[in-house]
């Protein structure tokens, strides 16, 4: 089988030379598109992220293709209807990072909980005064998990492990998960009158708009922290500001905020693509939340190690691998 792959940096180059040495390969830089797919007229598979939009036109200039791995989650910069028709399977990534944001959690948490920033800040001076430092034990305190899929379920093993009493909030259930990890579903203004530490990880949509919102924040346990490195539209910065004013939340620590241009997929941050359209930096300026003593802020770093972007590639060479040997697997069309 020949492949060609799209969109990758060297070392995922190299990476996926190593690792697929028995292939025919071909890396076109640059996206799949209808100027560019005559270079992968003789392909048989071709490998993309979400710059690459693959519609009818592209799929009519590549008439060997029979499968289409893309290295993301998210798949609507593919025509999967047109795909089908022309009999062409697409697998994607559906998950590669669950362990690696619920640790970028707790170590908002930990940064928090610990004053790690003020701290670190205070010994860079020469200053090794503790007046102002002291922090608090997660140990015996209640977080309050809002969305238990991959991450949130991750989070809730990692909390465990700091003998954290642990109450959840989603829209649908794992009670069998919840009694292997001996963690409770509440509804969710009790998750937030009960939880000293707050923490987001469900989906940005319609129905999850400020989800923490003006009516319902004041409503949270007195003193409480907020963490949330889902979606910057889950939470209403306005809100969350003045609850951190007048104390009902004493920190948040944030990976994601409020209209950090419309992202599908974290490793977009990564691309040169990305940066031409969107400048965060002078978005994030606008917010005084960056300003606030009480608020560390990541830049929606928290999917960035090194191993979950292997993963991706590991991922994708097994969906290549599979389809191969005829059993396709993390098959969207
Ligand atoms: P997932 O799909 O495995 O889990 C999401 C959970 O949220 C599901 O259990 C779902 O039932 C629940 N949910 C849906 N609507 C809800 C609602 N209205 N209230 C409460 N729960 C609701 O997703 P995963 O992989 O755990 O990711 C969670 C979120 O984390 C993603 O949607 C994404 O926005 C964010 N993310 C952030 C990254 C970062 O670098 N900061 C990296 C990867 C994901």
């Amino acid at each position: 089988m020949k492949i060609a792959f799209f969109e990758l940096e060297e070392w995922e180059k190299d990476y996926i030379q190593q690792n697929l040495k028995e292939w025919q390969l071909e890396f076109i830089d640059g996206t799949l598109t209808r100027e560019t797919a005559a270079k992968a007229k003789y392909c048989d598979a071709a490998a993309v992220f979400i710059y690459s939009k693959i519609d009818k036109a592209v799929l009519e200039k590549l008439p060997k293709l029979k499968f289409i791995a893309t290295m993301s989650t998210g798949y609507d910069h593919i025509d999967v209807v047109a795909a089908k028709k022309r009999k062409v399977t697409v697998s994607n990534v559906p998950t590669y990072g669950e362990n690696t944001v619920a640790e970028h959690t707790f170590a908002l948490i930990l940064a928090l909980s610990r004053k790690i920033a003020e701290s670190a800040e205070r010994t860079r001076h020469g200053d090794f005064t503790l007046e102002g430092l002291r922090g608090f034990d997660l140990k015996g305190k209640t977080i309050g998990v809002i969305g238990t899929g991959h991450i949130g379920m991750h989070v809730i093993r990692i909390a465990k492990g700091f003998e954290m009493n642990v109450v959840a909030f989603d829209v649908k259930k794992e009670l069998a998960a919840a009694k292997k990890l001996g963690f409770k579903y509440a509804d969710f203004d009790s998750l937030l009158q009960k939880s000293d530490i707050i923490t987001l990880h469900c989906p940005y949509n319609k129905a999850t708009h400020h989800l923490i919102n003006n009516g319902n924040i004041g409503k949270v346990k007195k003193g409480a922290m907020l963490i949330n490195t889902a979606r910057g539209g889950l939470v209403e910065t306005r809100a969350l500001l003045r609850a951190l004013d007048n104390g009902t939340i004493v920190a948040a620590g944030l990976d994601v905020l409020e209209e950090e241009c419309n992202i599908k997929e974290e490793k977009q941050l990564l691309s040169k693509d990305f940066e031409k359209e969107c400048d965060l930096k002078t978005m994030l300026g606008n917010h005084m939340l960056l300003n606030h003593k009480n608020v560390i802020i990541t830049p929606h770093n928290a999917f960035n190690s090194k191993e979950a972007l292997v993963r991706i590639l590991s991922m994708t060479i097994e969906n290549i691998k599979a389809f191969e040997k005829k059993k396709p697997i993390n098959i969207v069309s």
